[in-house]
């Protein structure tokens, strides 16, 4: 494994039985992951992009232990341990769904530390009143219920329960887009400071290019279950190789705007994951579809620093 690396997926696949015959056994299976490379560096931010339906959630899922892996590898450093240890823990899209409406706030906040059990009552509310003052919560709010809060207050609550297990990697699945534009920009400059205060890890699942190009080093396309383009985020939003990668850049002509509301028409859709195409999963779209094409395509580094799935680019 990667010395530098937290975590290592080798060749990762992910199927969901959805059809079945009399006796029980599944017929079908939705294609979630079809063979996900990726090392997770410590102390980066990768980013995850791709429209809606090509894995990013799995992908998520899996790297937090909730989801097991059809076949391939997953290495995990020491340090990083499963969610109920102090490894890994996740901040979700809709803060008000996440939260437990019958807690209060404090409680929430400890709650990755009460499953470890050996703490008191009042060790956890100090903790709570401590992170309550670096996500910028009073503390004299931590009696309330999540009801109380606005959408902002409550991925604040959110952040400081991820951070209360102390952990190494926090994923981060489409964190801002509930939020008013105002506030976004707030939690993601929490999320800035905080990472470099505890030396965080984050992965960052955004449809929102604006969004990964601010926070992300690396930034990781997906396609139909695999990664597409990886590298440098600078790079690859500069410079995109990959041809999907382009037609998905295209598709969000002013900064800011979310990639599902781009020019869904001329991308046209994502094929399905029932029944996956032969060779490059991105053929049938793509626009310099020809010979080479109809062979898989392997994820390979070029000289320019950046994993591009496509023969035609080198
Ligand atoms: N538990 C499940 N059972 C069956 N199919 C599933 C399950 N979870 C996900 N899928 C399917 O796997 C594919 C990938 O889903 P996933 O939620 O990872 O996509 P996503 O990239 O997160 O999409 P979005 O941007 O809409 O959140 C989809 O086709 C989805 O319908
Ligand atoms: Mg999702």
């Amino acid at each position: 494994m990667n010395a530098e690396a937290l975590m290592e997926l080798q060749d990762i696949r992910v199927r969901f039985p959805v059809k079945f015959n009399w006796l029980g056994q599944p017929r079908g299976y939705v294609h979630a992951l079809n063979g996900v490379d990726l090392n997770i560096m410590r102390g980066e931010t990768l980013g995850i992009v791709g429209e809606s339906g090509c894995g990013k959630s799995t992908l998520a899922q899996l790297l937090m232990g909730l989801q097991t892996p059809s076949s391939g590898t997953l290495l995990r450093a020491r340090a990083a341990g499963s969610w109920f240890g102090s490894g890994m823990q996740m901040v979700f899209q809709d803060p008000q769904s996440s939260l437990d409406p019958r807690l209060p706030v404090w409680r929430i906040i400890t709650e990755p530390v009460y499953v470890q059990k050996h703490n008191s009552a009042s060790e956890r509310r100090s903790l709570a009143e401590t992170l309550a003052e670096q996500v910028g919560l009073r503390k004299e709010s931590l009696d309330r219920l999540p009801h109380e809060f606005s959408g902002g207050q409550r991925q604040r609550i959110s952040i400081a329960r991820a951070l209360s297990s102390q952990p190494d990697i926090i994923v981060l699945d489409e964190p801002t887009s509930a939020l008013d534009i105002s506030v976004q920009a707030q939690i993601l400059n929490l999320l800035v400071a905080l990472q470099r205060q505890r030396n965080l890890t984050y992965v960052l699942i955004s449809h929102n290019v604006s969004v990964v190009r601010h926070m992300s080093d690396r930034v990781a396309v997906m396609y139909l279950g695999q990664i597409v383009e990886l590298g440098p985020t600078d790079k690859v939003l500069a410079r995109p190789q990959h041809p999907y990668t382009r037609l998905l850049l295209d598709s969000v002509p002013q900064a800011g705007r979310s990639l599902a509301e781009g020019q869904e028409d001329r991308k046209g859709e994502l094929p399905s994951n029932r029944q996956l195409p032969q060779g490059c999963y991105f053929r049938e779209r793509c626009p310099y579809a020809g010979n080479g094409c109809q062979m898989p395509q392997d994820l390979r580094v070029n000289l320019s620093g950046v994993a591009v799935r496509c023969h035609r680019v080198s």
